[in-house]
């Protein structure tokens, strides 16, 4: 039996024609956003080949800079996406400001990005999986003039889709609108995001958590607790769980998405925030993560009600399945 290859602007534009007064916009966006990251993968493809093309951000042989691999993912989703007409103004965890972009399309355009161009940048020389996050809001200014600050400062409950790329084994992206969280699976063959994962779901029990364990010293007593509850002996209740950290969100969030589990970067002594970023990482996480049916806090709130004073503010995270994430949050007082 042969089954009908479903691409990403297939899937997209299917879900707009649920909506009969939508425009069309969002999935013409979401199609730029990907046609971005596949340009990305096929640099990130090239990581592998520093000791013949040179390491990135040094002088190759020809006296080329080479781009560092950020710098350059950064770059290309700020091109695309400046071309793009539904695109009005980007934001990245790469630049110190927002973007607005000031032309008369961009002036009329009804959405902006913020992304993370490259996710896990410390896992590229170890051939391990980086990502690129990305998420779309609605402007809250009229149209017709350049979008300002308040367009990208709104709570992540505002938002419209978010999703990642991840550059690993295979290269998916997966994407969340309020209908559901969609995987697809970049096919090299035709250069195309192919439906592999529909409707994902996130387990409501997991048996694995997932923080960096060499801060153990630096951690509150909260998280001390929720650490030796994980590591407790009881096998009626299916503990010691196991313990998972790649070190790129990118890559362990989505082990939990399809395993389920629990992944935290929570305050310490040290950072009183944690270290993760609200608006490029922890609000596209949660709102995927809520979108397959987990749950995502600060540890005092729930990560998509945070109130964003700044572009490029941390907030601690706990984030997963429910049930693992009520646990870790049970230790906390308040
Ligand atoms: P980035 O590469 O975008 O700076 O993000 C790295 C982040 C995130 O991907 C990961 O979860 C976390 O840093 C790992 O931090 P530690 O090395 O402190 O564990
Ligand atoms: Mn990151
Ligand atoms: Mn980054």
């Amino acid at each position: 039996m042969s089954r009908k290859l479903v691409t990403l602007d297939d899937f997209t534009i299917d879900q707009t024609r649920q909506f009969p007064k939508a425009t069309g916009q969002l999935s013409s966006l979401l199609r730029d956003i990907g046609l971005a990251c596949k340009i990305i993968n096929k640099q990130v493809n090239k990581a592998g080949l520093v000791d013949i093309i040179g390491q990135f951000g040094a002088t190759n042989i020809q006296g080329e800079e080479q781009m560092k691999l950020d710098v350059y993912a950064d770059e290309t989703l700020i091109n695309v996406l400046k071309r793009s007409e539904d695109c009005a103004g980007i934001a990245s965890e790469e630049n110190d400001d927002f973007v607005a972009f000031d032309d008369e399309y961009s002036h009329n355009s009804k959405y902006v990005v913020l992304f993370d161009p490259l996710d896990g940048s410390s896992n590229i020389d170890v051939n391990a999986p980086i990502g690129t996050i990305f998420v779309i809001y609605k402007r809250v200014t009229p149209l017709g003039q350049a979008v300002t600050a308040e367009d990208f400062l709104q709570d992540g409950s505002k938002l419209m889709a978010a999703g990642y790329v991840i550059y690993g084994s295979s290269t998916m992206l997966v994407y969340a609108t309020r209908l559901g969280v969609n995987g697809f699976t970049l096919e090299p063959s035709i250069g195309e995001f192919c439906l592999s994962h529909p409707n994902m779901q996130v387990k409501e029990n997991g048996k694995i958590y997932s923080l960096n364990q060499g801060n153990t010293c630096k951690f509150e007593t909260a998280t001390q607790q929720f650490l030796d509850y994980c590591m407790e002996d009881n096998k009626d209740e299916g503990r010691p769980y196991s313990h998972r950290y790649i070190g790129s969100m990118v890559a362990d969030l989505h082990r939990t998405l399809i395993k389920g589990g629990i992944f935290l970067y929570p305050a310490d002594k040290k950072n009183k925030n944690g270290k993760l970023r609200l608006m490029y990482e922890c609000n596209p996480m949660a709102f995927i993560i809520e979108a397959a049916g987990g749950m995502a806090s600060t540890g005092t709130e729930r990560v998509l009600d945070v109130n964003p004073t700044e572009l490029h503010q941390r907030v601690p995270i706990y984030i997963g399945s429910k049930n693992m994430v009520q646990q870790a949050l049970s230790y906390i007082v308040e």
